[in-house]
């Protein structure tokens, strides 16, 4: 996998970005096992509560596309911060279920700021779908 590459799709994705209210450009890119490439990015509404962030937007554009969980291959995110941008806690908990365990999550900035983890680093102790069968 290049992570330059998916970098620079990360980037791409964040030019789309609608975000009049925080002004905060957020791209991601998601990176598929036949080689597809999807888009994400932050969109953002007077309603504040409806804004949607970049990497649910790209995680869900491939899924939208007919793609299953283990069909990704790496994820990468970024945004015009001081290191690496981080994904939310709604993010990590989508990032949790729909990503296999291990893939590479990229988090980088337009500074050129790189640091690389995984859905199960990201969020420990997630909340799965095990425990609905408690019930
Ligand atoms: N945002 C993302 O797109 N991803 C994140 O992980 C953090 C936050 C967006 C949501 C909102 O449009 C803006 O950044 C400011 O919070």
């Amino acid at each position: 996998m290049d992570k330059n590459l998916l970098i620079e799709e990360a980037k791409k994705a964040r030019e789309k970005s609608y975000s009049p209210y925080s002004k905060f450009k957020v791209g991601a890119a998601v990176l598929m096992r036949d080689g597809r490439i999807f888009h994400g990015t932050n969109i953002e509404n007077s309603s504040y509560p409806l804004c949607m962030c970049a990497e649910r937007n790209a995680i869900y554009n491939a899924m939208n596309n007919g793609y299953k969980k283990e069909d990704f291959l790496a994820l990468a995110l970024i945004a015009d911060t001081e290191g690496p941008v981080t994904p939310c806690g709604a993010c990590r908990q989508v990032i949790s279920e729909l990503m296999p365990k291990g893939t590479p999550i990229l988090m980088a900035s337009l500074r050129g700021d790189l640091q690389e983890t995984t859905p199960e680093e990201l969020l420990p102790f997630a909340f799965d779908e095990k425990a609905l069968k408690n019930l």
